[in-house]
């Protein structure tokens, strides 16, 4: 029985929010410390066959955590040790924020998912950017860019482009969302003008690698059109795909009915698809995320397009060794398909 069996009851005990705050504070406690290595040893899986390259980057392998996880850029390092390939840290804000009232994350435990509905709350890109420059990984740590809560479209370059300057020096890959459910104003953004408007301007900063996050709702012209984007400007990826603020009729949980980004088991095969129409339409490395939890889900995102997955649901279901699970798992589907290599089953669904 895993030390996550024992403390899963007493964390389900809390609200989900503070449960995140106990976990995110021990593992804060263990970073640099030489539990961190002694977690790395247990946790970390090592084999050349996972190892991906991806926008001018190597990764050891391809299990990162998203967004959200570690809002503030406070455990990239420990998160490495419990066998991650990557971290992406953020969302971040020009300025800090509070984010919504509480509670506004909620478990939904029968369906394996989260609602949450945070509001980027986050420490902003001074603070965070500082904190970034003072971080040393070994694996690659993506920042992701936010809109700030007050700003309007016509300002959200501007904003972001200072967002981005605050953090450049500690981030290896940049990630715009532009499909935040959870906080004002972003539906604005995912026009093609507003896009577009906002990913020259970092560009324009020198920005890079820069890759954008698109939601799991929107529809395929909507999707074109981000993709347009995506050639024109030559960017480097795409993050596929956000929370969805759909409820598909078979939800269970007493929570269905909470307002915010649906995440987990239920918005999969739905992320899947995205996966694959993005990795279709361009020739870009695609990041697959949204219920990844097994290692059998990874290896679908992966055969769909997928070069990277990230996860962050699932962490709050299966615990720390996931990771591990995951990659471990990876090896033997990969074994049994006859492939050498992560990077040579990716796309082989296309
Ligand atoms: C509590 C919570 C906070 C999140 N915050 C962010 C965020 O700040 N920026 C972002 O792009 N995505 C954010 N996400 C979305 C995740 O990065 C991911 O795209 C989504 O949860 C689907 O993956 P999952 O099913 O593995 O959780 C958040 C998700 C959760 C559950």
């Amino acid at each position: 029985m895993s030390l996550y069996n024992i403390a899963r009851p007493l964390l389900f005990g809390l609200p989900a929010e503070t449960a995140h705050r106990v976990v995110h504070q021990a593992l804060e406690l263990a970073d640099g410390t030489p539990i961190t290595t002694a977690i790395e040893r247990q946790y970390a899986v090592d084999d050349g066959r996972l190892t991906v390259e991806a926008f001018g980057q190597e990764f050891a392998n391809p299990v990162g955590v998203a967004a959200g996880f570690d809002k503030n850029a406070e455990i990239p390092g420990v998160l490495g040790a419990l066998g991650f390939g990557f971290v992406e840290v953020g969302g971040v804000t020009a300025e800090p924020q509070t984010g919504n009232p509480r509670p506004r994350m909620f478990r939904l435990r029968e369906d394996e998912a989260l609602i949450n509905r945070m509001g980027l709350n986050n420490h902003g890109a001074d603070v965070i950017g500082e904190r970034l420059a003072r971080t040393d990984t070994q694996h690659p740590v993506g920042v992701n860019i936010a809109k700030s809560e007050h700003v309007d479209s016509d300002d959200a370059p501007a904003d972001y482009r200072r967002t981005y300057e605050q953090v450049t020096t500690g981030g290896d890959f940049f990630v715009v969302n532009i499909s935040c459910p959870n906080s004002q104003g972003f539906e604005a953004l995912q026009n093609k003008e507003s896009m577009a408007a906002i990913l020259s301007e970092l560009e324009d900063a020198g920005a890079g690698p820069l890759l954008v996050k698109v939601a799991p709702d929107l529809p395929d012209p909507a999707i074109e059109d981000a993709l347009d984007i995506v050639r024109d400007l030559d960017l480097d990826g795409v993050v596929a795909t956000n929370t969805s603020t759909e409820r598909p009729s078979a939800l269970r949980s007493k929570n269905r009915a909470e307002t915010g980004g649906l995440s987990g088991k239920p918005i999969e095969g739905r992320a899947t698809r995205m996966v694959r129409f993005v990795a279709e339409r361009v020739d870009v490395p695609v990041v697959g995320v949204g219920g990844v939890s097994t290692a059998e889900g990874a290896y679908r995102k992966i055969r769909a397009g997928a070069t990277l997955v990230e996860l962050y649901t699932a962490l709050v279901y299966e615990g720390p060794s996931l990771a591990r699970e995951i990659n471990e798992g990876l090896l033997d589907l990969l074994e049994a398909d006859g492939f050498d290599s992560v990077e040579s089953a990716v796309g082989a669904d296309l």
